[in-house]
């Protein structure tokens, strides 16, 4: 099990459309930048004047507030990294229930690529513990709209530094090579892991 505070290494070298510059920027300096500030933040915790709490203001409220942000950050950059590197192809148990709560692989794909137009954070595929079904969702910032009890599988991001080196406001292309570059192997494994638990 992986800490919040410590750094996941890439599970790909490359990849195609979408540049070394970018992943240079998202995975180097970006996500290893909220990893930094999870550590700073739970450090700020454990020391901190707990007689000042104030639910208008105070020191404690806010760092409760940007650890949501910080750790949202760092679970969905790994859970969209740990898929990537693959060649599109899709396999595996979870193609089959993603059809089966989507009607069809087909009608989930159309909800997913459209929900990437909309969101403007990230679009998430989540196995919800809470009723035992494939759903997805999205997010306007790393800690916001998140289900409590829903699980992660396929995230996208679809913030501007995701694309915009690559494919200035052309999400949509970019959509298009995220599919391209899914590991829906990595995918499945994560949907069995999850689903079984
Ligand atoms: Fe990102």
């Amino acid at each position: 099990m992986k800490n919040y505070g410590e750094i996941k290494n890439l599970p790909f070298k490359e990849l195609n459309g979408i540049s070394q510059k970018t992943i240079d920027i998202h995975w180097g300096k970006l996500y290893q930048g909220y990893v930094k500030k999870w550590q700073e933040i739970q450090e700020k915790l454990e020391n901190i004047d707990l007689s000042s709490a104030n639910a208008t203001f105070s020191e404690v409220r806010e760092l409760k507030v940007e650890q949501t942000f910080a750790a949202n950050a760092v679970l969905l950059h790994e859970a969209y990294f740990d898929i990537l590197g693959g060649e599109g192809k899709e396999s595996g148990k979870v193609i089959e229930a993603i059809a089966k709560d989507y009607n069809s692989f087909e009608n989930w794909l159309a909800h997913f690529k459209a929900l990437g137009l909309t969101a403007r954070g990230w679009v998430v595929l989540a196995y919800d513990f809470n009723d035992g079904k494939l759903r997805n969702y999205i997010a306007d910032a790393h800690n916001l709209y998140g289900i409590w009890g829903a699980a992660p599988i396929v995230v996208l991001d679809v913030y501007e530094h995701a694309y915009f080196i690559d494919f200035g406001s052309d999400r949509k292309s970019y959509i298009e090579a995220y599919f391209k570059n899914l590991n829906w192997e990595a995918i499945d494994k994560k949907y069995n892991k999850i689903a079984r638990s």
